[in-house]
């Protein structure tokens, strides 16, 4: 599995490498295939001015690499963002949040010219929701969320113990009808409380690099 995201995340730094410039700043997401692509993008520090993170973790991993992390509040343009993804759909529509970065990820993704997702095969699927779908819930409106879920027809699973990078909590969905992924975004995004969900239809990647 290592060698399959170390392969996809050279296959990433291969495909922006040339166009790397001393101005630019990228969007960098979260998770182990990009711990793997921030270990390459380390190699090119001099390159590129710096980043903006989608995670406190990233930001780690980015300052141990020497890469300065910007606020998006202070930059104008994010040239590529590049990330993983729990599931990705034929039409790259994607699940993500299995790590509960997917807010700040999304925000990023959105900024960002390009969006690069980065997978093994294994995150390849015919039809999304095979994989929980994590929903960022203000904590008060938790149980509010959860029966707007559940009157749906969907079963949330309350993500115990885990707090998000916002001081938020999450609800895992599982059972939940994924056939149209553009519009359930939108849906469950409209329920008082949440904060954002992890389908990423709107702001869909641009290219899918899949490791072979
Ligand atoms: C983080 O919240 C997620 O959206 C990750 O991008 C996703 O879970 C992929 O992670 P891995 O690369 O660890 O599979």
């Amino acid at each position: 599995m290592s060698a399959a995201k170390i392969s996809v995340a050279k296959k990433a730094m291969n495909h922006i490498e040339k166009k790397l410039s001393k101005n630019m700043i990228l969007g960098i997401g979260t998770g182990s295939t990009v711990n793997f692509f921030i270990e390459e993008l380390g190699k090119f520090k001099n390159y590129f001015k710096g980043a903006v993170s989608s995670s406190d973790a990233s930001t780690i991993l980015l300052e141990k690499k020497g890469i300065e992390v910007f606020s998006l509040n202070d930059v104008d343009e994010i040239a590529y963002y590049i990330d993983g993804a729990d599931e990705v759909s034929p039409e790259n529509f994607l699940i993500k949040g299995g790590g509960g970065a997917h807010t700040k990820e999304k925000i990023v993704a959105s900024a960002a010219n390009e969006f690069i997702c980065i997978v093994d095969q294994s995150k390849m699927v015919q039809r999304l929701g095979a994989f929980p779908l994590p929903i960022e819930v203000i904590p008060e409106s938790r149980s509010l969320v959860a029966r707007k879920i559940v009157s749906m027809g969907g079963k949330p699973v309350y993500r115990s113990g885990f707090i998000t990078d916002q001081g938020n909590q999450i609800l895992d969905l599982e059972n939940i009808d994924i056939s149209n992924p553009k519009e359930l975004e939108i849906i469950l995004n409209n329920i008082p409380g949440v904060v954002e969900n992890g389908i990423f239809a709107s702001d869909k990647p641009e290219i899918v690099l899949v490791s072979e």
